[in-house]
C-alpha cells in the first residue's frame, strides 16, 4: 500500500480526454483522517455537463463505432477494465482510502467485488434478448431490447468505486454512454477508473466523468434536456430533487437508491454470541456509512440483557484510527458534517432517553472518527430509531413476540434491507415474506453478489442494481411489426 499514492488524475474526463473545466474552476477534495487537502479537482458546472452530454450524445448516435460494435466485443471492453482494475487494484485501493478514509483492507474487498461486477455484466453484453412474440394474423412481432441512451449517473462518497461499478456495468452491458458525477467527498478514483476506461479501449463519449457538487453539476445532470436516464445513489432529500427535475425536465427515466433504516431482528432462540456478531458487522460496517446498514437491533426479551451486555463489550473492543495500520476495524467518518451529525444524534438518543452503553464522543481533534456507540433502551419513535445516522451507533430495541417484531420492524417509512437471526425454519419463512425490503438476510447481513438484484421498498427508491434485473434499468424495449405477405410471386 502506498500511504501518499501520487494524484495522477484531477481533471474532467471528457471524449475520452482529461480536461480543465469551462471556467477553470477547482475545488479541493480531503483526507478525512486530517481534513488536509488531498488535492485541487477540477470542479464541472452547467456548462461542463453540457459538453460531456454532447460527446455522450454522439456516441450513441446511429452508426456510430460504438453502436455498430458487436455486443461481444462491448463485452470485451468491459472485461478488460476489470483486467485493468485488478492489475491496478492496490494503487486504487490506495486513493480510495486516502480520499474516503476506510482501511485499506475494506478498500480492497471493496475493488475486488467492483472487478468481478464488471466481469459479471461483461458476460451479459451478449445475451441481452428480446422475445418473438405470436401475435394473431400475418404479422411477424418481435422485440429489441435497445439502450436507454446516455445515462446521467450520481453516486455518493461511501463506496465509490463500488458504485460506479454498479452503474458502469449495466449501463456498458447495455450498450448505453454515461456521464457519471461521483461525490464532491471523493472524486479521485472515478477519474483513475477512467482512464483505465479509455485504456481498455473503450470508444470517445461512451464514459464522461465531472467532479463536482450537487446543486450544480448534479442538477444539471438531472435536469438536463438531453439525457435519457438518471440514475442516483444518495440521500432521500436529494433523491426526491434528482426525480422532480427528471420530471420538470424531459421525463428521463430515474432510478434511485436511497438508504434506509434496517431492521435487524434477533429471535430468542439464537445463539447470542453469533447474533451479536451479525448485527455488530451490520451496524458498524465502513464506519456505519452504508445506505443499507442494519441501524435497528431488534432483540428479544429472553435475552435481551445478555445481547445487550455483549454487544457493547464486542463495540469497545473495536479499534479505531489510522486506515493504513492492518489492525484497524474502523476509519474516520466522511466529513465535518457527517460527524456533526452523528454527534447530533446522540445527544438526541440521550435526551430522549436511550441508554448509552458505550460510545457516543468525537475520537481527538484531528480528522473525523467516531467512537463506536450502543443505545440500549431504544424506542420506536425516537430520533435515532427513525431517522438514518449513518454513523457507528447500534440501536438496541425490545420485543416480546413475534407479531409485534414484525409490525414494529415494518413501521419505517424505508424498505431497503432487514434481516432475522434464528434457526425457527417457520418463524424465519415468515420474517422473510412479511419484512418490507428489498434484501431480506437470514443469519448474515450485507451479503451483496454481482448476480443478486439490490435496491429499495418504499422511500428507499426504485429500480434494481446489480443481477439480471439492473439490465431493466438501462434498456428500452421496442415492438417491431411486420406484415407477412399472403402470397409470394
Ligand atoms: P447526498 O444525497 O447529498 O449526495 C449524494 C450524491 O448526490 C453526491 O454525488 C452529491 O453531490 C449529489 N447531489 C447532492 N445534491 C444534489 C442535487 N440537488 N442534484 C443532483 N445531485 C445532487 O448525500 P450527502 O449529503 O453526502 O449525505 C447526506 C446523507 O445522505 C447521509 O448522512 C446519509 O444519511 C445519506 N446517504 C445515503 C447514501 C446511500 O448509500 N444510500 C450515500 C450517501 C449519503
Ligand atoms: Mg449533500
Amino acid at each position: 500500500m502506498q500511504k501518499s499514492p501520487e494524484i495522477k488524475y484531477s481533471q474532467l474526463f471528457i471524449n475520452n480526454e482529461f480536461r480543465d473545466s469551462v471556467k477553470a474552476k477547482t475545488f479541493p477534495t480531503y483526507n478525512p483522517c486530517n481534513g488536509q487537502m488531498i488535492c485541487q479537482v477540477q470542479e464541472a458546472a452547467k456548462e461542463d455537463v453540457d459538453i460531456a452530454v454532447e460527446a455522450a450524445r454522439k456516441a450513441m448516435e446511429f452508426g456510430s463505432q460504438w453502436r455498430t460494435m458487436d455486443a461481444s466485443e462491448r463485452g470485451k471492453l468491459i472485461g478488460k477494465l476489470a483486467d485493468l482494475l485488478e492489475r491496478d487494484i492496490d494503487y486504487v485501493v490506495s486513493l480510495e482510502t486516502l480520499d474516503n478514509g476506510k482501511p485499506f483492507s475494506a478498500s480492497k474487498d471493496d475493488l475486488e467485488h467492483s472487478a468481478t461486477v464488471l466481469r459479471y455484466y461483461a458476460g451479459w453484453a451478449d445475451k441481452i434478448c428480446g422475445k418473438t412474440i405470436p401475435v394473431d394474423g400475418d404479422f411477424f412481432c418481435y422485440t429489441r431490447h435497445e439502450p436507454v441512451g446516455v445515462c446521467g449517473q450520481i453516486i455518493p462518497w461511501n463506496y465509490p468505486v463500488a458504485m460506479l461499478s454498479w452503474k458502469w456495468g449495466p449501463a456498458l452491458a447495455c450498450g448505453c454512454s454515461i456521464v457519471m458525477k461521483p461525490a464532491e467527498q471523493t472524486p479521485l478514483s472515478a477519474l483513475y477508473m477512467a482512464a483505465l476506461a479509455k485504456e481498455a479501449g473503450f470508444p470517445p463519449g461512451v464514459i464522461n466523468v465531472v467532479p463536482g457538487f450537487g446543486p450544480t453539476a448534479g442538477a444539471a445532470i438531472s435536469g438536463h434536456m438531453d439525457i435519457d436516464k438518471v440514475a442516483f445513489t444518495g440521500s432521500t432529500e436529494v433523491g426526491r430533487l434528482v426525480m422532480t427535475a427528471a420530471a420538470q425536465s424531459n421525463l428521463k427515466r430515474v432510478s434511485l437508491e436511497l438508504g434506509g433504516k434496517s431492521p435487524l431482528v434477533v429471535l430468542g432462540d439464537a445463539d447470542v454470541d453469533e447474533a451479536v456478531e451479525i448485527a455488530y458487522d451490520a451496524i458498524m460496517e465502513n464506519q456505519g456509512q452504508c445506505c443499507c446498514a442494519g441501524s435497528r437491533t431488534f432483540v428479544q426479551e429472553n435475552i435481551h440483557e445478555e445481547f445487550v451486555a455483549k454487544a457493547t463489550e464486542k463495540v469497545q473492543r473495536r479499534k479505531v484510527g489510522d486506515p493504513w495500520d492492518s489492525a484497524t476495524d474502523q476509519g474516520p467518518q466522511i466529513d465535518q458534517l457527517q460527524l456533526e451529525k452523528i454527534i447530533s444524534f446522540i445527544e438526541k438518543g440521550t435526551s430522549e432517553g436511550a441508554t448509552l452503553k458505550t460510545g457516543g464522543k468525537q475520537i481527538g481533534a484531528s480528522g473525523y472518527f467516531f467512537e463506536p456507540t450502543v443505545f440500549a433502551d431504544v424506542e420506536d419513535h425516537m430520533k435515532i430509531a427513525t431517522d438514518e445516522i449513518f454513523g457507528p451507533v447500534q440501536c438496541i430495541i425490545k420485543f416480546k413476540t413475534v407479531e409485534e417484531a414484525i409490525e414494529r420492524a415494518n413501521k419505517t417509512s424505508y424498505g431497503l434491507a432487514a434481516g432475522v437471526v434464528s434457526n425457527d425454519i417457520n418463524k424465519v419463512m415468515a420474517f422473510a415474506q412479511a419484512l418490507k425490503g428489498g434484501s431480506v438476510w437470514v443469519n448474515c447481513w450485507d451479503e451483496v453478489f454481482p448476480q443478486t438484484p439490490f435496491g429499495g421498498f418504499r422511500q428507499s427508491g426504485f429500480g434494481r442494481e446489480l443481477g439480471e434485473y439492473a439490465l431493466k434499468e438501462y434498456t428500452e424495449v421496442k415492438t417491431v411489426t411486420m406484415k407477412i405477405p399472403q402470397k409470394n410471386s
